[in-house]
């Protein structure tokens, strides 16, 4: 059957007025982040209590938490190490009387610090290039000490905990653009009366995280959740894996290559540098489409698309058929690690390359066929508050913009029992 005739727009899937935000969901922002309320109702769906889920692109773990709730056991993966450290801190368990002693031991240092005569103590400074042009000096002293006190705390998961509220501390007092998910500082006029807060806001979103997690760890199911640095497009496969395979993947994969869409290592560069994490600088260039493989795109529904991109403008063309590639690779080492029922769910948007509309949501149906999965339904709904470019210049011409997506589909696909189709090659 045609993918055309299961897909329905559908608008109770839109959730103008949910509270995105509810439980660890509060904890960090990041671009095009999935909302709750659609996991949630996947789950409600398709989910099995007791059974696995698998997010092989889980971002700051959206689908792991709604897991965790509902009741299923849940891996994620992802190539961004900022990510993995933000969707474990808001997944796992932590002791919450053990997490209350060290904010206020943490609260109590920084007050004291902050009426000293000579105020910021000195701690080492991140060899982080071009750091002054991105914070000020006296941010940069205050970020260094927070930083070196956190490093203090010898329980990991507090101590991710904190690091969370300082990654998003790291983004908020630098000089990047406010709504920008690439790094583009504000404009130089702007810069001599930037003097944010550091201890202030990173307190406030401590007690914000903190509320967030005691709602979250008062409703969470006693299940395991885990985050796997696994990259699917390499081949290389979750960690853990259940013996019978995942039960459900609920996911919403990158809408094409980090460089010419959202750039979540931009995004994420500069407080993975400031925490340490390794890897930083590389994120936009190993991730999805990022490293041309020699593979070629084989008959694929995006495949005419494609050829329409390529009379126009050969490289872009070039850069739309590596993502695919990729997606198509990655696609494979999912289904090898699923069970002979599970249930598929891809958030995907229709993104448009020189005019061009790409079926992302067909290509992931296609893709899923060839493993023993079958069309189940495409919901159509409308973005309404998910944090997306909603303007690009197609053309790379300054100042020219088009509209991106206001739509997204979500593709579901389901297995078909047979012996021979589970665990294909
Ligand atoms: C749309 S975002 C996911 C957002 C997530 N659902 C959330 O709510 O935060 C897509 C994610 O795919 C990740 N990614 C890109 N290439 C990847 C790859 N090869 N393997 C795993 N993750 C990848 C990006 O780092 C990004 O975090």
């Amino acid at each position: 059957m045609s993918v055309l005739n299961l897909k329905n727009k559908d608008e109770s899937w839109d959730f103008r007025e949910a509270d995105t935000k509810e439980y660890t969901h509060c904890f960090h922002t990041y671009p095009a982040m999935m909302i709750p309320q659609i996991a949630r109702k996947l789950l409600k769906a398709y989910g099995i209590q007791g059974g696995w889920l698998l997010d092989p692109y889980c971002g700051t773990g959206t689908s792991l938490v709604e897991a965790s709730l509902f009741g299923m056991h849940s891996v994620g993966c992802d190539i961004n190490p900022l990510v993995r450290l933000i969707a474990t801190a808001k997944s796992k368990p932590v002791c919450l009387s053990a997490l209350d002693g060290t904010l206020s031991e943490l609260n109590e240092y920084l007050f004291t610090i902050e009426f000293r005569e000579d105020n910021i103590p000195d701690a080492p400074i991140p060899n982080i290039p071009n750091l002054t042009y991105w914070f000020s000096e006296e941010v940069i002293r205050t970020l260094a000490y927070l930083r070196d006190r956190i490093g203090h705390i010898k329980d990991k998961a507090l101590q991710n905990f904190i690091l969370v509220a300082f990654s998003e501390t790291v983004r908020e007092v630098s000089y990047t653009r406010n709504g920008e998910f690439k790094l583009y500082r504000m404009p130089e006029k702007k810069l001599k009366d930037f003097k944010p807060d550091v201890f202030g806001i990173f307190t406030k979103k401590l007690r914000r995280n903190r509320q967030g997690l005691a709602c979250y760890l008062e409703k969470r199911k006693n299940v395991k959740a885990s985050v796997s640095t696994a990259n699917t497009v390499e081949g290389e496969l979750p960690q853990p894996r259940p013996p019978d395979g995942y039960d459900i993947v609920i996911t919403s994969p990158p809408y094409g290559d980090s460089q010419t869409t959202v750039a979540y290592g931009q995004f994420s560069r500069l407080a993975a540098e400031w925490i340490g994490l390794p890897n930083a600088r590389k994120v936009d260039k190993i991730a999805m489409g990022g490293i041309r493989s020699k593979e070629t795109l084989r008959g694929s529904p995006v495949l005419s698309a494609v050829e329409k991109i390529r009379l126009i403008d050969e490289k872009r063309a070039k850069e739309v058929s590596a993502f695919y590639i990729d997606l198509e690779r990655s696609i494979r080492s999912i289904a090898q690690a699923c069970s002979p029922h599970t249930t598929i769910c891809y958030v995907v948007g229709n993104r448009r390359v020189k005019g061009v509309v790409l079926p992302t949501d067909e290509f992931v149906v296609d893709a899923f066929r060839q493993h023993g999965f079958v069309h189940k339904t495409t919901i159509v709904r409308n973005i309404p508050n998910k944090r997306m470019p909603k303007k690009n210049s197609p053309s790379n011409i300054a100042g020219e913009t088009s509209t991106t997506m206001h739509e997204e589909n979500i593709v579901v696909c389901q297995r078909i029992s047979t012996s021979t189709t589970h665990g294909d090659s």
